[in-house]
């Protein structure tokens, strides 16, 4: 089974659950070392491969891995995603470019070259999609458009795929992980992250519904937490007309706060004062080009 985004976070919860259950984890990110100790720490068989996922040729080449070395694939986790916080015209081009890169194109590409691998044979693709996806809210707004359409992609594939494929969509409302503060294109170490951690549920409670998805017989669609399920509906007229009208005079200020919460977040990872990436204030500050 291939999980990508496997350092951290989700990613590292879903690699810990499946591979605990005796699955052959493959996992991938950027940051070599620390991939590496994630995947030492998990129970079971797990095989890390550095890969930046916005780089057709190393997609491409984790695929090749994953079939020469493990002989197939059984299932794809779509799990490596990220986001901005800020509304659209906060942001620089670099930041639209790397968001929808990952979170789009390569959840597309990767997918389209794992395909050929699962048919004919019962597989899974699972994509960590987002309750934002359904109702997006400022200030992700980019993150919750690109979410948007990987549920597009969802509804696709399963029209276009043969019976023996199933294609899941987990979604998530927060999650208590580092996101935050990639988001701030920062790279954060195991510290940091642990004491950078956004509010919300258990990344295990992702990795659970995940497992649930592998060990069922037909497409799902779920929410975590389960509450959240309802939130489809808030996509949909006219609960979306109310939310156009009563969101667009709060955006500014909503997107002020959660700004000031993600520094507040960075300074606390920060600790010792030491953090890899660019500054957050600068990329906050920088204006549109
Ligand atoms: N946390 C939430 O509240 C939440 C809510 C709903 C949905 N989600 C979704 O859940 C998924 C996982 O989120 P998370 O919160 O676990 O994020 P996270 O803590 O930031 O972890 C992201 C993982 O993806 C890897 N990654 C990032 N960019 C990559 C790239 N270009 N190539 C390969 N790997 C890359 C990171 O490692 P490197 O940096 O070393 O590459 C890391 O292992 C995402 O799709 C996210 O949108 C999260």
């Amino acid at each position: 089974m291939l999980v990508t985004g496997g350092s951290a976070g989700i990613g590292r919860s879903i690699a810990a659950r499946l591979a605990a259950s005796g699955a052959t984890v493959v996992t991938c990110a950027r940051d070599e070392p620390r991939l590496r100790t994630a995947a030492r720490r998990l129970p079971g068989t797990v095989d890390p491969v550095a890969c930046d996922l916005t780089d057709h040729r190393q997609r491409r080449e984790l695929i090749d891995h994953v079939i020469e070395r493990h002989g197939r694939l059984d299932a794809l986790v779509n799990n490596a995603g990220t986001g901005r916080v800020g509304l659209l015209t906060d942001l620089d081009a670099d930041s639209v470019r790397e968001v929808v890169a990952l979170n789009v194109i390569a959840v597309a590409d990767l997918t389209r070259l794992a395909l050929p691998h699962l048919v004919g044979r019962r597989g899974d693709v699972v994509m960590i999609a987002s309750v934002a996806g359904w109702v997006p809210i400022p200030p992700l707004s980019l993150y919750s458009a690109t979410k948007a359409a990987v549920d597009g992609l969802v509804h696709a594939l399963r029209r276009e795929s043969s019976p023996g494929l199933r294609i899941h969509s987990v979604n998530p409302g927060p999650v208590r992980t580092e996101w935050l503060l990639r988001a701030a294109g920062l790279r954060p170490s195991d510290d940091e992250g642990r004491r950078g951690h956004t509010f919300g549920s258990r990344p295990e409670r992702v990795a659970d519904e995940v497992y649930r998805c592998l060990t069922g017989y037909r497409h799902r669609t779920v929410t975590v937490p389960r509450w959240l399920g309802p939130a489809r509906l808030a996509g949909l007229p006219p609960m979306s007309n109310v939310l156009d009208l009563v969101l667009a005079p709060v955006a500014p200020l909503v997107a002020r706060w959660a700004r000031h919460y993600q520094e507040t977040l960075v300074g606390r990872a920060r600790g010792d004062g030491r953090i890899d990436g660019d500054g957050l204030t600068d990329r906050m500050t920088r204006r549109p080009s």
